[in-house]
């Protein structure tokens, strides 16, 4: 037993939650109007695991609606209601919380969609088509039962063990939402819960109907087991169930080990789900994580066997970077500055390291800054991250390294300001000064003045490149006359 001791316990926590003013309001209405009334779903599991939750889930044996709508008129001008008829459900919006009102209802479902066919119900018939046992608990919010859990399939038990298990025969369960066997992975991730066995089953066997599930909601999942606290369980168990193949077929294309002529290489998907969680226990930023997942995407399409070097992945960090406008198109993940941002981080990936087993000359240090701009710590994070070498002695001198291009970093930030820098010219100046019109030559003398600050050659200053630029413009300018005039 991990949060909660014994029934007593049991009891106080479920008082403690029930207090809250607006619990004894919906009490007194659905008295008043003789409904049976029970708070359900997740806010009754969190309340064991004491996770906090501010959306709260009621189910009236009768109309939703009408109830929802006696509340909001007690609560007067500072809820907000809103009714979806054809959901047969209406939401308040009260302060900082969310209360959802729905009618207890009986669903059946067709094979082609997750749309149910819905008819009024019993409490019972409620909790029968709910997701999963530890997400059918109910509280009572009838006087006379104020409190009193109802728990038809022990979902206090499986709370207790730590059991993600559907009510019903899970096959019955998963087919009629097939989001529901990758909400079932998230909860495991998530919460630490482990998928029973029968469960676990039927996701193997049901998996193909994830297919009419919209991919907006598989990344919402996606999402919420990234941000737990060990994304790897939930990937892990996508990779057992088939579904990964599935959903992230470039993501499985890691997996797997080869072996030539007495050589082998890491198995990229472990890999990958190392560096993840390890990344996980020093940051919350979501789209690093994704930076984490997507670090080698690209190592399956570069893989060679060279007879000399064994194994190599050259260029894995551009082909990647180069993958992820596809895979956020198809998975519906954004396709903004969040993706840019993934993908500067997966191409720049391996300069760190890189530099810190090279010398660390200030010229490479100052161009890491100036590539990363102020996405330089994140990088330094995720390429830290990506030590996950089993030899302790690789691993120490790995991070005295790093933390010499750290120090280099700081110095080098401090003395030449070279991160986010614009050269101190630019094409504008360049074309008048040389009355030149928009040419080649222009872009190349800019790129020649950038190249000599971040080599150290001039210090980053307006007089400083404003000679050299002279310096090379002449020769430049020379040299395209004589060509053109040959
Ligand atoms: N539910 C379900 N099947 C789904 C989605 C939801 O049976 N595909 C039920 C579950 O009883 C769930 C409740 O509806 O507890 C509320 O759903 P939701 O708010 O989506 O999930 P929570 O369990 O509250 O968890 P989270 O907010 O983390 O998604």
């Amino acid at each position: 037993m991990r949060k909660f001791k014994d029934d007593l316990h049991v009891s106080l926590l479920m008082i403690e939650h029930l207090n809250n003013k607006i619990f004894h309001l919906i009490s007194d209405i659905a008295d008043e109007n003789k409904k049976a009334c029970y708070v359900i779903g997740g806010y009754v599991r969190d309340i064991f695991l004491k996770r906090a939750s501010k959306d709260i889930d009621i189910v009236v044996v009768g109309s939703g609606i009408e109830l929802a709508e006696k509340v909001t008129a007690k609560l007067g001008k500072k809820a907000n209601l809103t009714v979806f008829k054809n959901f047969g459900t209406a939401q308040i919006k009260y302060k900082d919380i969310e209360i959802e009102f729905v009618g207890a209802r009986k669903e059946s479902y067709r094979s082609e969609s997750r749309k149910p066919i819905v008819e009024d119900g019993t409490l019972e018939d409620d909790q029968n088509r709910r997701d999963f046992t530890i997400n059918a608990l109910a509280l009572s919010l009838n006087k006379a039962t104020y409190g009193e859990l109802v728990d038809p399939f022990n979902g206090l038990e499986d709370l207790k063990n730590f059991v993600i298990r559907t009510p019903l025969n899970p096959d019955i369960t998963f087919s009629d939402d097939p989001l529901r066997m990758m909400r079932g992975i998230r909860f495991s991730a998530q919460l630490g819960f482990f998928l029973e066995t029968n469960t676990f089953d039927a996701i193997l066997r049901n998996k193909e109907r994830i297919a009419i599930i919209s991919k907006e909601r598989i990344a919402d999942e996606l999402n919420k087991i990234m941000l737990s606290r060990k994304p790897s369980v939930g990937f892990i168990l996508l990779e057992k169930t088939g579904l990964l193949e599935l959903i992230f077929p470039e993501l499985l294309a890691l997996k797997g080990a080869e072996t030539k002529e007495g050589i082998g290489h890491k198995d990229n998907f472990y890999h990958t789900l190392a560096v993840l969680d390890g990344l996980c226990e020093k940051t919350d930023n979501l789209w690093l994580r994704w930076s984490a997942l997507l670090h080698d995407i690209g190592k399956p399409r570069t893989k060679r066997f060279d007879n000399r070097l064994g194994w190599t992945f050259h260029n894995h960090n551009y082909v990647g970077e180069k993958m992820i406008p596809g895979i956020f198109r198809k998975m519906k993940l954004p396709q903004n500055e969040k993706m840019k941002y993934v993908q500067k981080m997966v191409s720049l990936h391996m300069r760190p390291i890189v530099l810190s087993e090279d010398e660390v000359t200030d010229s490479a240090v100052r161009r890491l800054l100036f590539d990363a701009g102020d996405d330089i710590d994140d990088l330094m994070m995720l390429c830290e991250a990506d030590i996950t070498s089993k030899n302790p002695e690789k691993v120490k001198r790995f991070r005295a390294n790093f933390q010499l291009v750290r120090q280099k970093l700081k110095e080098i930030e401090e003395k030449d300001r070279v991160r986010n820098f614009q050269p101190p010219i630019d094409g504008k100046e360049i074309m008048e000064t040389f009355n030149l019109p928009a040419c080649a030559i222009v872009g190349e003398i800019k790129t020649k003045i950038k190249d000599a600050i971040l080599d150290g050659i001039i210090p980053n200053e307006y007089e400083a490149a404003k000679k050299y630029m002279f310096e090379i413009a002449r020769e430049l300018i020379k040299t395209e006359q004589e060509n053109n005039q040959a």
